[in-house]
Parts: C-alpha cells; structure tokens; sequence
C-alpha cells in the first residue's frame, strides 16, 4: 500500500504552480520521516487522480523530486523515497561492489596486468615486457643533468607549468621530428606522459562510442585497451611483412565510416616489421579522400637493427596524421616523457583535453630530457643502444630457429623490441601460460594483442631486457612449455566422453 497524501492544501489559484506545491508536499513528508526510506509513492495516475490535476503535472513534479535526490523511479515497479545509504559498512567489505559502476574486467586488461606485474624474481625469465635493459640507460649523464636542473633553473622546475609541455623540450623535439618527418615546428608539439598517454588523449579527442576505428592486427595492448575504454567499433587489418593490409582496409572503408585508423610507424610492436612505403601512400590517399585521422605510433622508430629508420608518414598529411611517441625506450620509460604532433582544430582539443586530465606532464623530467637533447648526446646513445639489443635479437631468433622450428614461423625483426611467433597449429594461450610459468619463464599472448583476441595463433617475445645466454634459456624453457601444452591438450581431447 503506498501513502496517502493530505491534499487539501493545494491551491489552485496561487502563484506558486501545482507541480511546485507537489514537490514541496512529498519533501516534507520525507523531511518529517512520514515516509520513510524505502517507501512507495501513489503512482503518478493515482496522485493526479486524488489531487484532481493533470498527470504529466505529477510526472513533472516527481521528476524533480528525483532530480533534487529525493526519490528513485524503478521502470515497472514504480517511485520511491531514496534508500540512506548503510551507515554501518557490511561487515563483507563488499560494499565498494555495491556501489562501483557494474563492469567485467575484459581479458586484455586482465593480460596488461598481468604483464605488468610478471614475476623478475629469483631465476624466472619474464619475456612479456619490451622494457630497456637497465644496464643500457644513461644513469650517470642523467644524474648530472638533474643536478644541473636544480642548481640552475630551481624551483621552476617544481612548480606548475604550461599544459602543452616545457617550450625548450618541444622546440629540441620539433627540429628532430623536421628530419625524422613528424613535426616542422614546436607549436605542433605537446608533451605528454609517455606515448600511452598521448595515445589515450588522441583517442579520447577523436572517439565517441559507437564509432568505428581500425587498427593493425596483431598490435601494442595499451593502443587496444584505449579503444576498449572509448567504446569505438573496432575493426582489425592483418598486419604482414609489408605492415597493415590497406586492401583489407578499403573492405572495412567500402562498409562502414571509419574515424579513425591507428598504426605504428615501423618496428612495429609485436612483429618488428615496417609498412612498405606503397602501402603508407595508399593509406594516406584513403584518409585525405574519405576524411578519417591516422593516429601514428613512432614509439619503436628509432630502434633499428642495421637498417635505416623508417620516415614517419605525419610529413606527407600532416591535417590528416596525429603522431605520438616518447623517449621510454631509448632513455627509459620511468621518465615518461612522450609527446604528440598535430595540427588544426584536433591539437586544440587535444591540449584541452591534457589540461582537464592532468594540468601537464612533471616539468622535473621535461627540463632533464630537453638538456639531455640539447647535449648532442642522443644519437650517440641511440647507436650504442641499437648494437646492443640488436645483438639480443639476433641471439633470440637464431634460439627460436633452433629450439622451435617445427613450431612457429617467425621473421626477424627490424627493429624494436619484440619478435612474433605464429603456432604452425592452433595452441591454447591460457594452457601455454600455465606451462610457462611452471618453467620458470613469461611471455606475452596473442589473444590480447589481436582485435579478434582468438588465444590460439600467436604469441610475442621480447628481448632487450637479457643477455644473449639468458634469451636462449627463456626460449629453451618457452619450447618445453609449448611441448608441454601440447601433451596436455591432446590429453584433454582425448579425455573420455562419458553419456
Ligand atoms: C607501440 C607502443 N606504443 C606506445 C607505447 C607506450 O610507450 P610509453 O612507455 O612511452 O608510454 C608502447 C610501450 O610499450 C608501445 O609498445
């Protein structure tokens, strides 16, 4: 039974309207606890009804009541007065499920955890992430900047500072990118927290759920996860030794109205392969015909085993190409120090949108890498770098020849920090994992590096943290692991059916 309301004071003729006097009534019958918590409200047909007033009057004035807190409507159940919430948390702890927005943790945000925090205890080998070794940052010369920083800029360096990043920082980046190819000039730079964030804002300046953006596929997790989080429609393009299928592409673009497609420069993260430059200028032709922004990750650019650095595609379109990287991995990720180049209305918007997130990137770390830039130091350390995990690379694909050539096909990297294994046969990821851990090693799998997330095609390998004997024993120890899947695989196939 739902309360019955005095109604004898409503007043037709006065000044203050019906729906006004509604509101007022049923709030002081919740102020004075005549309704309690919990308690069901006449449905708006019947209050109309006895109040002899129109019904969209009551609707109107229970609107507002909820609007102001005071009661929640149920479809189909009808209106009641707001629960308080439970002043004594239950005794569970569960009530954070109760009130955090419903969601389900998806596998690739489970799988970025969870390489996040691999095992680098004891003996395990953790191949799962394209960290640089520690032993090939430059510690010393950074430590000496840092000092530099404060005795000679001070407290500068701690206050707050502009939204776009440090002017010195964006200029040194700008006359880098005029030769590499994805900049002309400062003001198309903003400094970010390393290129996931720089991803993250693109993303979240072009994307509105529901739209439809494709990527490269296999590809970095992070540029996944931030599709994930947007809501966009998200299409994967093969990606093979020439980079992204631009013809699998044009099927998508003859379908759909694409916002965005996302690709990465070359050495591209998982596969350590480039875009040929047939397939780029096609790409390109696409965006400038049908109006869709190319988000471009030069994030592994720079590191190149033996041949030249792939030219960044911003120069040839650059209204059209939003690039982003960061100096994570060749002066370490910790700094995170990245940045985006655009132009036009979407830089704009992307500053806009760095200021509502997180005011600017720390301006400790941007004074130390805009004097490590301006030391002429950089590309010394880039070639020192390149032998070294060039080498590793190399030590790695000749184990993988060797220990899993009736396995996986794999093409040698041309760079960067990974290598990608295709199964010769379907192998379950999750059974694959177990198996590795057991062996004391881990990997990255390809289930959350694909759009399609299958879990049975591939899986990445990185490099750069070990020498060259402790990568032949994680791929020594990855080989029984997949030796020791299959055996139990097979076993669970043929496991008796039983009726
Ligand atoms: C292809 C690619 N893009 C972007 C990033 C993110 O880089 P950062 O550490 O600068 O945020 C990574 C990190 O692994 C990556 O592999």
């Amino acid at each position: 039974m739902s309360y019955k309301f005095d109604l004898s004071h409503i007043e037709r003729d006065s000044d203050r309207s019906i729906t006004a006097q509604l509101v007022a009534l049923v709030r002081g019958a919740i102020e004075d606890g005549e309704l309690p918590p919990g308690a069901k409200l006449p449905t708006t047909r019947a209050l109309a009804e006895d109040a002899g007033v129109n019904h969209l009057t009551v609707v109107r004035a229970y609107k507002r009541l909820a609007a102001e807190g005071f009661v929640t409507a149920s479809r189909g159940r009808g209106t009641f007065v707001r629960q308080a919430p439970p002043s004594v948390a239950p005794a569970d702890g569960r009530w954070q499920h109760a009130i955090l927005p419903r969601t389900q943790r998806s596998y690739l945000s489970q799988v970025v955890a969870d390489t996040w925090h691999a095992p680098d205890v004891g003996d395990h080998i953790n191949l799962a992430n394209g960290w640089t070794a520690d032993e090939l940052l430059p510690v010393s010369d950074l430590a000496r900047l840092s000092a530099e920083v404060f005795a000679e800029v001070g407290a500068e360096a701690l206050s707050y500072g502009e939204a776009d990043g440090l002017w010195e920082l964006r200029e040194h980046l700008a006359r880098i990118g005029a030769t590499a190819g994805f900049a002309t000039n400062a003001e198309e730079i903003l400094i970010t927290n390393g290129a996931r964030q720089a991803i993250d804002l693109s993303i979240r300046t072009v994307i509105r759920p529901g739209d439809v953006v494709v990527t490269e596929s296999p590809t970095f997790m992070g540029t996944l996860a931030s599709l994930e989080e947007s809501g966009a429609r998200v299409f994967g393009a093969p990606y093979d030794d020439d980079g992204l299928d631009v013809e699998a592409l044009e099927q998508i673009l003859a379908r759909h109205e694409v916002k965005a497609v996302v690709v990465q420069t070359g050495s591209q993260n998982p596969t350590g392969q480039d875009m040929s430059p047939e397939r780029v200028e096609r790409l390109l032709a696409l965006a400038r015909e049908r109006s869709f922004f190319v988000i471009e990750d030069g994030v592994y650019a720079t590191i190149r085993f033996g041949v030249s650095e792939p030219s960044r595609m911003r120069a040839r379109a650059p209204d059209h190409v939003i690039y982003v990287d960061s100096l994570s991995k060749t002066l370490g990720g910790g700094l995170r120090i990245g940045w985006v180049a655009a132009s036009g209305e979407v830089r704009r918007r992307i500053t806009d949108l760095k200021l509502a997130t997180d005011y600017h990137t720390p301006g400790l770390t941007q004074h130390i890498a805009a004097r490590w830039l301006a030391s002429g130091a950089h590309l010394q350390h880039l070639a020192h770098i390149n032998a070294e995990i060039g080498r590793r690379a190399e030590a790695m694909t000749n184990s993988i020849e060797q220990r899993l050539d009736d396995e996986v096909t794999a093409t040698r990297p041309k760079g960067g920090h990974h290598i990608w294994l295709t199964f010769q046969r379907p192998l379950d990821e999750r059974l694959l994992m177990a198996e590795a851990m057991h062996q004391g090693m881990s990997f990255t799998p390809g289930g959350a590096t694909t759009v399609e997330g299958d879990g049975l095609s591939g899986v990445r390998l990185s490099f750069p943290r070990f020498d060259e004997e402790r990568l032949d024993e994680g791929v020594r120890r990855f080989a029984a692991a997949v030796r020791a899947a299959r055996r139990a695989g097979s076993g669970a196939r043929l496991a008796p059916v039983l009726s």
